[in-house]
């Protein structure tokens, strides 16, 4: 059988790149900053089309623009070069069918317990309380949080916040799912645990995942393509490394060690150009 990743890279591919099966289109994006500090080139010239089930990790150095490409994809930036499609459509600012797990841990509502910011958008989405209640707790329980569910996030570590975060873009169900960093600030052992978890929910639901990582392991680990971006200013995409591995990947196995091999020599040169 023709592994996942390889079969969605022919499909896009023979669909014409930017294009007919696609469900998320960069086309050309670039992003310039422009503020006090004058005009910053972030983001140039990417083009990358994610299919419908793919796991994309975007893998670069600090600062190269991955953040960048994840908060236009999500619609809180606009490009300033090129376009964005979903679904054959401009986007044009956020929409529920794309969930976002930001960077950093500061984007909890502080004033509602760790439960109620999970259950959140399934009230806006108008669920009834009980099957918000149940649906919560299942995604608390899921990211190793249960019993810890009625502190507020002031009330909870860094890696808790983050976990919380996880947990709410999960119970929501979107289409899409945008992750910058989402692990970066946990230990080990619970990074481990999420990885295989993530891993897992991916494979049962066909989500779309765009995950954003400085972790060359975990790109290998999780994703059907790594996308590998060059520094700034102006990174773009250097690489596109398809990665034809059976879930859940043997990390000891020749073949993963062959991807790692070939994405750390693209990162390598980098971080130490010649
Ligand atoms: N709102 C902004 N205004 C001006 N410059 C910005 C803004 N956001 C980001 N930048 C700049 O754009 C570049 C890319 O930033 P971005 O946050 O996308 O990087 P990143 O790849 O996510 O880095 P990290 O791995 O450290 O999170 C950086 O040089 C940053 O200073
Ligand atoms: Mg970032």
């Amino acid at each position: 059988m023709v592994p996942l990743a390889r079969r969605l890279h022919t499909r896009t591919r023979a669909a014409g790149g930017a294009g007919a099966l696609a469900l998320v289109v960069l086309d050309d994006v670039g992003k310039t900053y422009r503020g006090r500090g004058g005009a910053y080139e972030a983001v140039r010239g990417v083009s990358l089309d994610l299919a419908e089930g793919e796991f994309v990790c975007l893998l670069g150095t600090s600062g190269c623009g991955k953040t960048t490409v994840l908060n236009m994809v999500a619609g809180f930036e606009a490009p300033t070069a090129g376009r964005i499609l979903l679904d054959g459509a401009p986007v044009r600012g956020p929409g529920a069918e794309r969930g976002v797990v930001f960077q950093g841990h500061d984007s909890l509502y502080d004033w509602l317990t760790a439960l109620d910011n999970i259950a959140f958008g399934l009230r806006l989405r108008g669920l009834p309380k009980r099957e918000r209640r149940a649906r919560a707790g299942h995604f608390l329980r899921l990211v190793g949080l249960d019993g810890q569910g009625a502190k507020h996030p002031a009330e909870l570590s860094g890696g808790m916040k983050q976990r919380i975060q996880i947990a709410r873009a999960l119970a929501a169900d979107p289409r899409i799912l945008l992750m910058d960093e989402p692990f970066g600030a946990l230990d080990a052992m619970t990074r481990a645990t999420l990885q295989a978890e993530l891993s897992r929910i991916w494979a049962e639901t066909r989500k779309t995942v765009l995950f954003i990582t400085h972790d060359i392991e975990e790109a290998v680990a999780l994703s059907t393509r790594v996308a590998v971006m060059t520094r700034g200013p102006g990174g773009t995409l250097k690489a596109l490394i398809p990665v034809d591995l059976p879930y859940p990947r043997d990390r000891t196995s020749d073949g993963f060690m062959a991807v790692f091999r070939q994405v750390h020599a693209l990162i390598h040169a980098e971080i130490h150009p010649q």
